[in-house]
C-alpha cells in the first residue's frame, strides 16, 4: 500500500474517503457533533458518516499508542469498503511521532494470514494520504520510508512464522536467509549444516534435532556498514516445530508450536530493516533452526549433552529444548566479540503466565542495558517488562550428575530459571553485554490485538530495531 503526505485534498481523486482522528474531548464542540448526534453517536469509538464518506474515530487520548492502534483499526474497517484512496485528518496534536505511529499501525493492520485460503478477500484500498495543510511536518519523506521499511519487515516476519511446519523447515529458513542476502546490499549469509554443527561441537543443538527427518541449520546473517560504531549480535530461537520431544506436549499445547521459530524469524527481520535503514551499526543475526520431534533417534530425559562451551547438560525434560539450541548459538555468537548480545526466543510458557500474552520478558545482568532496551521497546509500541534474576532460582538448575540441568527443580519462576540456564553459557566478559528477551506471550496470539492480526505478530522486530537505532545515536 502507498502512503504519502499532501498539503491539499485532490478533489478529482475517484473512490476517495476520509479518516478523521479526533480526541474524544473535542467531539462535542466539533462540526461532527451535529452530524453524528442525531444517530445517537456521542463520541465513543467510531462512526461512519455516509454523506461525506468519512470514518470518524474518537480517541480516549491523542497519544502515540492510541493513534497507532487506531491506524490499524481504521484499515481493518476499510477492508470491507470499496474506496481506493483515503485521506487522513489528524485533528489533534500532529507531529512526526504521531504520524509515524498512525502509518505504522495502518500498514501493520493491513496484514492478514490468508495464504492457505483459496478465496482471498479483494482489497481495493491502494493509498493513504495524510493531510498536512499547514505544512507542520518536517522530514516527512524519512518518516514515510521508516514506516514502510518497518511494516514490510514485520509483515514478512509474520508470514514466515505463519508458514506451516511442513513447509517451513530449517532448510527453508536457511533458503529464506540466503534470499535476504541476495536482495539486500551489505548483507551476507553463511549457513552451517549438520556436518558443520558436528565440527563446531554443538552437541546440545544437535541433540534437539536428532529425531527429526529435517536436518538442522545454523543461519548467520551479517550486516557490516563502513565506519560501524558498534557490533550487535542477535540470536534467535528457530524451532520450526516443537512437539516437546519424548517429554511430549499434550495435544492442546502442541497446536501453535509452528510459532516456536518466532525469535529466529524476528532477528532476520531486524537485520534486514537495519540494513535498509542504513544504520551505522554492525549487526549479526544468528538463527538456531531445528525441529524437536520424537522417534528412535530422539534425545532423552537422562541424557547428558556436551555443549559447544564445554559445559555438560543433564536433560530431564526434552521440551526445554530452546535453551539447548540457544546455548550453542550463544557460544558461537560470543566468538564474534559483540559489544551487545541479545537473544530473542519463545522460551517458556512460564513467561506467558507471569506477564500475560501481550508482554515480553527482559532478562539480563546489566540493569542499564535492560532499562535502555525497555525504553526502546516502549517507544516502539511493544510491551516488555523486566523479570529479575536471583541467586536462589539459580540454585534450582544445579545438576547432581552434570554441570547444569536443563530444567528447574521448582514449578515456579520458570521464565527466570530458563534465563539463568542461558546465562550459564555466557562467558564472564560478556555477562554485562547480554540480554535475553522471552517473546513466548506476544509472538503468536490467536486473536486480533493492538496492531496485530490473529496469529504471528512479529514480536521483537519493532523493539529490536528501535534499540539498535538508539545505539547508533548513542
Ligand atoms: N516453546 C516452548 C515455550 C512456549 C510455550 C512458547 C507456550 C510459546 C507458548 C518451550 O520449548 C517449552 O516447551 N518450554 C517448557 C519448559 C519446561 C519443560 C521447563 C514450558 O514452558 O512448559
Ligand atoms: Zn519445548
Ligand atoms: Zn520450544
Amino acid at each position: 500500500m502507498k502512503i504519502s503526505i499532501a498539503k491539499t485534498q485532490n478533489k478529482a481523486l475517484k473512490a476517495s474517503a476520509n479518516i478523521v482522528l479526533l480526541p474524544k474531548s473535542a467531539f462535542s464542540k466539533s462540526a461532527y457533533a451535529k452530524v453524528c448526534k442525531p444517530f445517537g453517536f456521542e463520541g465513543e469509538g467510531r462512526f461512519f458518516i455516509q454523506q461525506t464518506h468519512t470514518l470518524l474515530v474518537c480517541l480516549e487520548a491523542f497519544e502515540v499508542d492510541c493513534i497507532r492502534e487506531a491506524g490499524a483499526n481504521a484499515i481493518r474497517y476499510f477492508k470491507a469498503l470499496p474506496y481506493e484512496n483515503v485521506y487522513i485528518h489528524l485533528q489533534g496534536k500532529m507531529d512526526n511521532e504521531r504520524v509515524y505511529a498512525f502509518f505504522l499501525g495502518a500498514l501493520c493492520g493491513h496484514y492478514e494470514h490468508i495464504s492457505y485460503k483459496t478465496k482471498k478477500p479483494s482489497l481495493r484500498l491502494k493509498e493513504l494520504i495524510l493531510l498536512d495543510s499547514k505544512g507542520e511536518l518536517k522530514d516527512g519523506e524519512l518518516l514515510l520510508q521508516k514506516a514502510q521499511i518497518l511494516s514490510c519487515n514485520i509483515n514478512d516476519v509474520r508470514e514466515l512464522i505463519n508458514t506451516i511446519p511442513q513447509v517451513a523447515t530449517p532448510k527453508y529458513l536457511a533458503k529464506y536467509a540466503k534470499q535476504i542476502s541476495k536482495d539486500i546490499a551489505h548483507i551476507e549469509c553463511k549457513i552451517l549444516d549438520e556436518g558443520d554443527l558436528e565440527r563446531e561441537k554443538m552437541g546440545a543443538f544437535l541433540a534437539v534435532n536428532a529425531a527429526s527427518t529435517n536436518p538442522p541449520r545454523l543461519i548467520h546473517l551479517s550486516y557490516k556498514p563502513k565506519n560501524a560504531k558498534k557490533r550487535i549480535v542477535l540470536v534467535g530461537k528457530g524451532l520450526t516445530y516443537d512437539c516437546g520431544g519424548l517429554s511430549l506436549k499434550p495435544a492442546d499445547y502442541m497446536v501453535t508450536m509452528k510459532a516456536d521459530k518466532s525469535g529466529g524469524c524476528a532477528v532476520m527481520g531486524i537485520i534486514k530493516a537495519i540494513a535498509q535503514l542504513g544504520a551505522n551499526i554492525e549487526v549479526h543475526a544468528i538463527v538456531g533452526a531445528a525441529e524437536n520431534m520424537i522417534g528412535g533417534n530422539a534425545y532423552k530425559p537422562d541424557d547428558v549433552l556436551y555443549s559447544r562451551e564445554g559445559k555438560t547438560i543433564e536433560v530431564r525434560n526434552t521440551d526445554a529444548e530452546g535453551r539447548l539450541v540457544l546455548a550453542d548459538c550463544l557460544s558461537y555468537a560470543q566468538d564474534l566479540n559483540p559489544d551487545i548480545l541479545i537473544d530473542f526466543a519463545t522460551l517458556t510458557g512460564a513467561c506467558v503466565v507471569a506477564l500475560g500474552e501481550y508482554t515480553s520478558g527482559i532478562m539480563g545482568h546489566n540493569a542499564r542495558l535492560k532499562e535502555q532496551f525497555g525504553k526502546a521497546a516502549e517507544k516502539s509500541g511493544e510491551l516488555m517488562a523486566e523479570l529479575p534474576f536471583n541467586r536462589h532460582i539459580k540454585k534450582l538448575i544445579e545438576s547432581k550428575i552434570a554441570d547444569v540441568c536443563n530444567v528447574s527443580t521448582s514449578r515456579y519462576g520458570g521464565a527466570i530459571s530458563a534465563g539463568l540456564f542461558l546465562s550459564e553459557f555466557i562467558r564472564e566478559e560478556y555477562k554485562q553485554k547480554w540480554l535475553h528477551i522471552d517473546i513466548a506471550g506476544p509472538a503468536y496470539v490467536e486473536k486480533e490485538w493492538d496492531i496485530n492480526p490473529s496469529g504471528a505478530s512479529g514480536a521483537g522486530v519493532r523493539a529490536g530495531v528501535e534499540f539498535i537505532l538508539s545505539q547508533a545515536k548513542a
